[in-house]
This record gives C-alpha cells, structure tokens and sequence, in this order.
C-alpha cells in the first residue's frame, strides 16, 4: 500500500535537528512527487549543499527495506547516489543521499534513454553481489512458480528488480535509485522485469524483447527458464492487481500474461 507523504517541516523537530547535525540548516525543502514507499522524500538545500533524503517511520514494515537499502549503498556502481548519512531519531529513519539533478527515465518506444538505461543495467550485471542478508530470487517468487521453475530463477548476480520509471535518473547517463528490493538470481531477472516496465509505456511484446537484447544476459537466456519466471512474475502482478486494483497495476498485470503468450510461441 501507497504511504502518505510528509513535507520536511512536517517531521517532528528532533528528526530535524538531528539531521541538520550533518548538514547544517535546512534553508529550503521540496517534497518529491513520485515514489510511493517512502514516507518522506525531499531535496533539501543547505548554504552549502543540496540533497536527497528519503524515509519511513522507524516502526513500519517496511524497515527492514531501510535497513538493507542502506547497508547495500558502499556496493552498488558510482552512478548510484551515495550515500551520506542515516538518522534514527524521534520515530523517523532517515537516508540522506547525494541528489541526483536528473530527470525520471523516458521508457516510450525510441525514447534515447533506452541505451542508457541499459548500460546502467549492463554495468550493474558487472558488480560482485555483497555479503549481506539479500533475498535469493528463488524465495522471492517461491510462491509463484514450482519447485522446478524456482530452481531456474537462482544465481549469483546482483538485481535490482524494480525497474520503474521513476527509480532512473537520466544526465548524461542513466542512474539507478531506489535500492529496497535488491535479490540475488539469474542476470537475466532484471532484463526480465525492465521488459513488462518497457510494454507499460507502450512497447509491443517484440519490441521490448528486441530492446532487452542489448543486455548480454538476455540474449544468453534459457527459454524454460524465462517462461517459469514470466509465468511466476504474472501470478505475482495479478496477486498485485488483486490486493490493491489501481489501473496502472491492472496495466502491469495485463503486460505480464501478454508478455507469457508473446514469450510462449515466439520462434526459436
Ligand atoms: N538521490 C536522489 N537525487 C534526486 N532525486 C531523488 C534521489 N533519490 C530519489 N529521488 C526522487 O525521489 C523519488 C522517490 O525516491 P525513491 O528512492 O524512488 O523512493 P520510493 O521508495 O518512495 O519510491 C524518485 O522517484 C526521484 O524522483
Ligand atoms: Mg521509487
């Protein structure tokens, strides 16, 4: 479920102070529109600096994505935000980031930044996975596939596995953000989910495919092992769709059972 949004001021003022430790006084803050699991996420400008700080309330759910999302940081490739410091005080967990001054990705069909996403995607299959408690992707989607197809889903690579258009920040390059779900799998799971986020801003079934292929683990996929996996991530979007019945996860749920029957017949 979607969490409400808080402005900085909105923070109660230990947080704050506690934060203006690192850096300094907060002269101007500005919410972020986009994201939806973050209690708070806001650029803040300081006399000598302007950053990026995101959280939740240090008793929800999803801390445990907090905690990992920061322990992950130090291990991820240069054109993710650094990041600068963590705070724990007066109910909020806080992440202050390196602010990124980029625009979100544009994933329509010939959009420029598809080349950049995917050598982001590429350079990010090259980073050795950490030695921390990341989820494997066989138990992420053990309940979606069998025992068989779960097997398939298992590797060593590094995935970032939410690949929306709001987690890229596009410069001259391509910057993944947005670290709370990093698995461990096959290389070819991140190729995978990007495709139905490719389809969802409009791409056919074939051309998302053929725009995955610049991603070397694609083009070396197993054919069975994809087809458990596409299977795997439709149950899980329906689940999705099912819970929480937005239109754009309805959308999401629509591309995935597409994107099986494309798979399913296309030619060897
Ligand atoms: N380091 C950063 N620099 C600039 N903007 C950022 C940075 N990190 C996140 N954002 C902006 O804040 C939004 C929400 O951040 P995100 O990390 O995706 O949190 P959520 O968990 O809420 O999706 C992003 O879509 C982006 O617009
Ligand atoms: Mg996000």
């Amino acid at each position: 479920m979607p969490m409400p949004r808080i402005d900085w001021h909105d923070l109660p003022a230990s947080t704050r102070a506690a934060v203006e430790q690192h850096t300094g006084a907060v002269l101007e803050a500005s919410t972020a529109r986009a994201g939806m699991n973050s209690g708070i996420a806001a650029t803040l400008h300081t006399t000598d600096a302007t950053l990026f700080v995101k959280g939740i309330p240090t008793d929800h759910a999803q801390a445990r994505h907090q905690e990992l999302e920061a322990a992950i940081n130090p291990h991820l490739p240069n054109a993710s935000p650094r990041l600068l410091w963590r705070v724990q005080t007066g109910g909020w967990d806080l992440l202050g980031y390196e602010r990124i001054e980029g625009r979100h990705a544009d994933y329509t069909p010939g959009s420029l930044d598809l080349p950049l996403v995917a050598d982001a995607l590429v350079e990010l299959q090259q980073t050795p996975c950490p030695d921390l408690p990341i989820k494997k992707a066989e138990q992420r989607w053990s309940s979606y596939a069998g025992p068989a197809g779960v097997e398939q889903l298992a590797g060593d690579t590094l995935l970032h596995t939410d690949f929306a258009w709001d987690n890229i920040l596009i410069t001259d390059r391509a910057h993944i953000i947005d670290w709370a779900w990093p698995t461990l799998g096959a290389a070819w799971i991140d190729p995978a989910v990007f495709i139905l986020r490719l389809m969802d801003a409009g791409h056919t079934a074939p051309d998302a495919d053929a725009c995955a292929r610049q991603i070397p683990s694609w083009r070396t996929a197993r054919r069975d092992a994809v087809t458990a996996f596409s299977e795997a991530n439709a149950r899980l979007w329906d689940e999705i769709a099912n819970e929480d019945p937005q239109t754009w996860k309805k959308g999401m749920a629509r591309h995935a059972h597409d994107w099986v029957t494309y798979w399913r017949a296309r030619p060897v």
